[in-house]
């Protein structure tokens, strides 16, 4: 049995995603921190398709042991895909942010998706059909005032993921490592940002995809050979190679 890894399956972009893996009859492993929520969606999943397997695991990776435990735990599991999505933001200026915050956000965006990309790359790159989709962001690419800290984290998943995929690419590695860079996404995400209770997306912004949306492209990612996968500022979804240069033969 193959199974499709999501973490961040609880809620947004990694809820939509599961569902719209389960549509393609893909098992899945479901991580984020919230049981109740992960339960509701492997429910809804079950209703989809009954015969599918779907997993929960529990995991604050905001704790970097637990990314080491997590992945330790899936070990006995076949994992044709592995898609690193939990992630969060602070929309502060430098100057305001609440360091706390950044700090948790820097061990999820940066520590543990380095971590769990590791060992996956560790025990997938010869295994054909694989793929690990890191969820970046279009501030992956373009520096945005007032969320910085936020917009750095995620130029280190672009260039890590990037690299990353040269690496493979030169090894002749069958393991294929892609970005996946929204922009902006109706999810809990901006509450949880700048700390509100509702945020309006329709009344606040000119343009936004849904998170179903997000999700068939993070599927027409996955069927695709390209590396990139980012919304650019018009919100048409671009299907295309490495943005970063790369410098090899150190
Ligand atoms: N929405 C946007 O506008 C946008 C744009 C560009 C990129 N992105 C990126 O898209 C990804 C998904 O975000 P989203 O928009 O879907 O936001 P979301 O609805 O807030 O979902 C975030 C997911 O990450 C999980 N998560 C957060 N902290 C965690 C922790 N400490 N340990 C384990 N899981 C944790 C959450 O689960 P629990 O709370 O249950 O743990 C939740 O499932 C993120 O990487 C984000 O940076 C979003």
């Amino acid at each position: 049995m193959k199974y499709t890894v999501i973490t961040g399956a609880s809620s947004g972009i990694g809820y939509e995603t599961a569902l719209a893996f389960a549509a393609r009859g893909k098992n899945l492993i479901i991580v984020a921190r919230r049981l109740d929520k992960l339960e509701e969606l492997k429910l809804k999943i079950q209703e989809i398709n009954p015969d599918l397997d779907v997993v929960i695991l529990t995991s604050d990776l905001s704790v970097t042991d637990q990314a080491y435990t997590l992945y330790n735990d899936l070990k006995e599991y076949q994992m044709e895909t592995w898609i690193n999505n939990a992630g969060l933001g602070e929309g502060a200026f430098v100057a305001d942010q609440k360091l706390e915050k950044v700090e948790t956000m820097l061990r999820v965006n940066i520590e543990s998706l380095t971590i769990l990309s590791t060992l996956y790359v560790r025990d997938y790159a010869d295994v054909e059909g694989t793929q690990l989709i890191n969820v970046s962001s279009a501030l992956g690419y373009v520096i945005a005032v007032g969320s910085v800290a936020y917009s750095a984290s995620k130029y280190y998943v672009s260039a890590f993921t990037e690299g990353l995929a040269k690496e493979l690419e030169l090894k002749g590695a069958k393991l294929k490592a892609k970005i996946l860079a929204p922009a902006i996404t109706e999810t809990e995400f901006a509450n949880k940002s700048i700390d509100v209770k509702e945020f309006d997306y329709k009344s606040s912004m000119p343009k936004y995809h849904t998170a179903k949306q997000m999700a068939g492209f993070m599927v027409d990612l996955y069927d695709n050979n390209e590396v990139v996968g980012i919304v650019d500022p018009n919100y048409d979804f671009n299907l295309r190679g490495p943005i970063y240069p790369i410098l090899e033969g150190l």
